[in-house]
């Protein structure tokens, strides 16, 4: 099946008004603080958080840089970000409507398993100056043992996603977009299953299957994801790999 953007708009918009409440990670301010830590804003930095959504990421930048832009393609989460923004930009990942070398900082979390890749991390790397850094924080498996329940369990929670990552991935996007990947954090979110399936755009029998895929889970899967079971609830230790690079001073051949 291809997911078009029309599919994306549509779920976030029905995801929008209960968007800040739909996962732990969400408004966890580790893993936000773990993400200000790796990017060390200054004052006179411009930062671009592409698939800014509600603003939540855009957020922990305002009142620390100079300016924060936010891009996104559905206007029903982006329309939450705008007061936290010096300007909401809504428009593809794919084909930012700015300069080349316009920011200091462009982030990303959450939003690439949505887009056309590498195109959306090409573009980002366009944008950033050389020496800026471009973040990409997405929820990956831990591996090889426990990839094939996780995918299943991400594809049943949200149907238009499109890509699903190992932590190495996240890394090697940024490689062929033309960055030199400067550093990886993992960060551990806990997640009440039964809250997170709950976002308001599938319906019971889909967050059903999901419940399924846990109660017949590999022992390996357990184990990664140290999975607690209370009355047919489940808990699940997810992975949030945070991946950096550094856009070359001098760009030999483009995007490699
Ligand atoms: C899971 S939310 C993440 C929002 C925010 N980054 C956060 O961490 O809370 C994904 C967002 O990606 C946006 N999105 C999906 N595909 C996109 C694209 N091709 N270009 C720009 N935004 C896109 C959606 O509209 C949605 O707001």
């Amino acid at each position: 099946m291809t997911i078009s953007r029309h599919d994306v708009n549509r779920h976030f918009a029905l995801r929008a008004a209960t968007y800040d409440r739909s996962s732990s990670w969400c408004t966890d301010s580790e893993l936000g603080n773990v993400l200000l830590d790796m990017t060390a804003p200054g004052p006179s930095d411009r930062v671009l958080d592409v698939a800014c959504g509600t603003g939540l990421v855009s957020r922990l930048f305002t009142g620390r840089v100079a300016e924060v832009v936010g891009v996104d393609v559905t206007e029903e989460m982006a329309e939450q970000a705008r007061p936290h923004l010096s300007r909401l930009v809504v428009a593809p990942a794919e084909d930012l409507p700015f300069e080349d070398d316009e920011f200091d900082l462009v982030v990303c979390r959450q939003g690439v398993q949505f887009m056309d890749l590498p195109a959306a991390v090409e573009e980002m790397v366009r944008v950033v100056r050389p020496g800026g850094r471009v973040v990409i924080i997405n929820l990956c498996a831990y591996g090889e043992q426990d990839r094939d329940e996780y995918f299943e369990i991400l594809r049943l929670r949200n149907p238009v996603r499109r890509h699903f990552f190992l932590p190495s991935d996240l890394t090697e996007l940024l490689r062929t977009a033309g960055c030199d990947p400067e550093e990886a954090r993992l960060y551990v979110s806990v997640e009440d299953v039964d809250v997170w399936s709950d976002h308001g755009a599938i319906d019971e029998e889909r967050r059903e299957a999901i419940r399924a895929v846990y109660r017949d889970a590999s022992a390996d899967f357990l184990a990664l994801h140290a999975v607690r079971e209370s009355d047919g609830r489940f808990v699940d230790h997810m992975l949030f790999v945070l991946a950096s690079g550094t856009k070359p001073s001098t760009p030999v051949s483009g995007p490699r």
